[in-house]
């Protein structure tokens, strides 16, 4: 073994950067993006106004937002052929996968945006993948439902655009619901960087080897299906419809938990980094019952998972292990009463966290310190032996 090499599986105490975007504080539940507290952003900005803060480090002028919206929208487009590529998937396909593999596909479009260096193919691949990941999104929902895909609706906000395109149809005009547009703009906000999560630090590492932001942002978006990761969220409604559907009680399900059986975790639960509370899930708990009273919906789901939560809280087995809800723990409820479909919930996570894919992949390609990501290990294998002489 050349020279002691420690072990820190997981990462949970490398460093692995320097960066300037986002900075969390795990013990005392802070979040700020570029230092603005996520409280004070989630409360007075827009999320196409945030992505402008995480990539370019300044809240814009009111004529900087105005071009900056006004880039994407005439980006909205999808090449026509692309449209096709849905034609090859079944209607089955997991909208994640339907994601990253149109991401990645959208590179073979922009051959001339490639670029991790000009700055001009950086700012063009930006505003493309800002513009067209919603649009891909929606197909990928409309393509599960065997509807139509709509053209996108440029004097549309960025929000309203992406739910006309979700649940608008060819035969009826679509009214957008404020209250549903307003909250998933804040739950955007919300998802919009998360300093060096697993998706974040695979897209800084596919990025380290100079590959192009659509390659990288596909890896990203791969990361985040993970149900560890922005997974989590489609975890939690199908871990509530479980619990609903067995008839455990909650007592029942939570002792399973403590139990460890198999595949039996309190999804939605527990962080690397927050060991106090998720600042964001106490926002995004405020936000489901604001929504679900607003639209008249009483979701049993929300009930049973705030039963969940309570009783963890009590719980000495969370409490000492500092489990405490998520970011994931409540989107779904809230995802569900808008009309999003299970499968759609992580794509929602991805369509949040892309600014925060991009402002730390344009970081780490602006850094000149940045060098190729090649961990190292420790080997545990068969010693030096020579080759079987009998084969
Ligand atoms: C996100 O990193 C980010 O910032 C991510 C994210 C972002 O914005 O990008 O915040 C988004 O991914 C949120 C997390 C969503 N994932 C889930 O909700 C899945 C359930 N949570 C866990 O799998 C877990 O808590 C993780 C993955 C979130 C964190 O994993 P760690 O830090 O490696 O912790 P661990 O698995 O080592 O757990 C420590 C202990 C263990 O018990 P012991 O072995 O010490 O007895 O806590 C237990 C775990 O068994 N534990 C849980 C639990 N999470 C941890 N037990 C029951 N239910 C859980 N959810």
């Amino acid at each position: 073994q050349t020279g002691y090499t420690a072990l820190d599986q997981g990462f949970v105490n490398t460093a692995a950067t320097k960066s300037a975007i986002t900075y969390i504080d795990g013990d005392a539940g802070i979040l700020r993006y570029r230092g603005y507290a996520i409280e004070e952003v989630a409360q007075h900005s827009t999320f196409l106004e945030v992505a402008y803060l995480l990539i370019y480090g300044e809240l814009p002028s009111t004529d900087e937002l105005a071009a900056f919206d006004e880039r994407i929208r005439r980006h909205t487009l999808l090449h026509e052929d692309l449209k096709r590529f849905f034609d090859a998937l079944p209607h089955t396909a997991h909208p994640m996968s339907v994601l990253s593999s149109a991401v990645s596909a959208l590179s073979t479009y922009y051959e001339n945006e490639l670029s991790v260096r000009d700055h001009d193919q950086i700012e063009a691949a930006t505003v493309r993948l800002l513009a067209k990941l919603p649009v891909i999104a929606a197909y990928a929902h409309k393509k599960s439902l065997g509807q139509a895909f709509l053209y996108p609706d440029n004097s549309l906000s960025f929000v309203d655009n992406f739910l006309k395109l979700n649940f608008g149809t060819m035969a009826e005009p679509y009214e957008i619901n404020p209250i549903v547009s307003k909250a998933l703009d804040r739950l955007l906000i919300l998802h919009a960087d998360h300093e060096q999560n697993a998706s974040t630090s695979t897209v800084r590492l596919v990025g380290s080897t100079e590959a192009n932001m659509f390659s990288s942002i596909s890896a990203g978006i791969n990361a985040l299906y993970g149900p560890l990761h922005g997974g989590a969220n489609e975890a939690v409604l199908n871990m509530l419809g479980e619990i609903r559907d067995s008839g455990q009680t909650v007592k029942q399900f939570i002792e399973r938990v403590k139990n460890k059986e198999e595949g039996v975790r309190l999804m939605g639960f527990g962080h690397r980094v927050y060991k106090s509370f998720d600042p964001r899930a106490k926002l995004v708990k405020e936000s489901a019952e604001e929504v679900l009273a607003a639209l008249g919906v009483n979701d049993p789901l929300l009930e049973l998972a705030m039963e969940l939560e309570e009783a963890a809280l009590a719980d000495d087995y969370f409490v000492e292990r500092k489990l405490y809800p998520n970011v994931d723990f409540y989107t779904g409820v809230i995802y569900k009463a808008m009309g999003f479909p299970t499968r759609m919930f992580t794509v929602l996570f991805a369509i949040g966290r892309l600014p925060g894919w991009i402002a730390h992949w344009r970081e780490a390609n602006a850094d000149k310190s940045t060098r190729i990501g090649r961990p190292q290990q420790l080997y545990v294998g068969a010693p030096a032996r020579g080759w079987p002489t009998d084969r």
